[in-house]
């Protein structure tokens, strides 16, 4: 009698979970996910060739989806400190450019690195977060797929997203217009500049959310990381299940730099030059309207998300 109600629990269970899917049209299934069935998947979620050193190629049981200028390279390098973690070195951008993605799952292994069976693999690249099509494409690939997301102050967000497009340029001996030409439009703040609407963090979670539920999402606070590394990586590993490695003095402050830089088995390394860089200084009646711009957006996610952040 047990194992029958145990049986049909199991069922319900089953029954549960595939009415839970999301709702994909075939069409839209097929079109924007070339395997066919889970058994596919399985087989193509590692290289069943080990290498002579007993290495071999998983598609990522981590991701780092974003956001864009939140630190997603400083989260990456720090998680790399850890012996289980194993990070593909690029910005791989599958899932959210349609000519990588065509190429298929195996071409995407084929990017991973070489890992041994007991490490994780973690890819990285900012701009999954924002994109409308990547969150039912990983969730195509797996499910319950570990997500990391890094977010800063938006406004800080916004400032830090503009300065890198101005040293784009400048590098290029391109010129790019003032700030304050981008944010503002006829006196009012212009609300199509692109990386304002990137700040928007609430939208992009929607997203994510009608895929993934919030406790496999790991939302990391950006502004704490980098002023105190060591905190935020033990939650991280907490999250991902990791022993807990990492440990204080992998970090030690940079006062040239004004940052952390790591400390790895002897081996220092600090974040590249372009990272850190000083904010342009906006004036204090465009901070306002910032504030005032990100206000209720901020509230919504923090909903959302169930948690708050120091954002102004
Ligand atoms: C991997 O290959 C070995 C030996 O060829 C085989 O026994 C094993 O079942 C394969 N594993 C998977 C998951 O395909
Ligand atoms: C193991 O072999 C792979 C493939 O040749 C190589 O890329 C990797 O660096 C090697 N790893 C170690 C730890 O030797
Ligand atoms: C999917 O991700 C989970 C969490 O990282 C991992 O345990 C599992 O092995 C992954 N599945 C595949 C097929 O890679
Ligand atoms: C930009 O201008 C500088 C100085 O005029 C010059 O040395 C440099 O080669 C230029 N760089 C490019 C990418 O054109
Ligand atoms: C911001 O971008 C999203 C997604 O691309 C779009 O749906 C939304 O309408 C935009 N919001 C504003 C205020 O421009
Ligand atoms: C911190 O970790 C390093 C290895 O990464 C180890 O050598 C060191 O002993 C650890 N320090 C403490 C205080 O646990
Ligand atoms: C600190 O940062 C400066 C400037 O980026 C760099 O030149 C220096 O090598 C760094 N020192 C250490 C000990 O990391």
């Amino acid at each position: 009698m047990a194992a029958l109600l145990v049986g049909v629990c199991l069922l319900c269970m089953q029954l549960h979970m595939i009415i839970c899917r999301p709702a994909l049209s075939e069409k839209n299934y097929m079109s924007t996910f070339p395997f066919v069935n889970d058994e596919e998947i399985r087989k193509t979620s590692f290289k069943n060739v080990s290498h002579p050193n007993g290495t071999s190629q998983y598609l990522p049981h981590i991701l780092i989806i974003g956001v864009r200028k939140g630190g997603t390279r400083a989260l990456l390098e720090m998680l790399s400190l850890h012996s289980h973690i194993s990070a593909a070195e690029s910005e791989i951008h599958f899932f959210d450019l349609e000519d990588q993605y065509k190429r298929g799952l195996e071409w995407y292994l084929d990017q991973m690195p070489f890992s041994y069976p007991h490490q994780l693999t973690v890819e990285k690249t900012p701009a999954y977060f924002t994109s409308d099509v990547v969150p039912e494409r990983v969730y195509n690939m797996n499910s319950t797929i570990r997500l990391l997301l890094i977010l800063r102050d938006p406004i800080e967000r916004v400032l830090s997203d503009y300065t890198q497009v101005f040293y784009n340029h400048k590098q290029k001996n391109k010129s790019y217009p003032a700030v304050e030409d981008l944010l503002l439009k006829n006196d009012e703040l212009n609300t199509d500049y692109k990386a304002i609407n990137r700040s928007l963090y609430h939208i992009f979670m929607e997203n994510w959310l009608k895929y993934f539920p919030l406790k496999n999402i790991y939302i990391v606070d950006g502004d704490r990381l980098i002023k105190d590394p060591f905190p935020e990586m033990q939650k991280v590993e907490r999250f991902l299940n990791l022993s807990p490695q990492i440990n204080v003095s992998n970090f030690y402050f940079n006062k040239t730099k004004g940052f952390y830089c790591l400390r790895d088995s002897g081996r220092d390394r600090c974040l590249h030059e372009s990272k850190g860089r000083a904010h342009p200084q906006i004036k204090p009646f465009l901070l306002g309207k910032l504030r005032d711009y990100f206000h209720e957006p901020n509230k919504k996610f923090f909903e959302l998300v169930g948690q708050t952040f120091d954002w102004l």
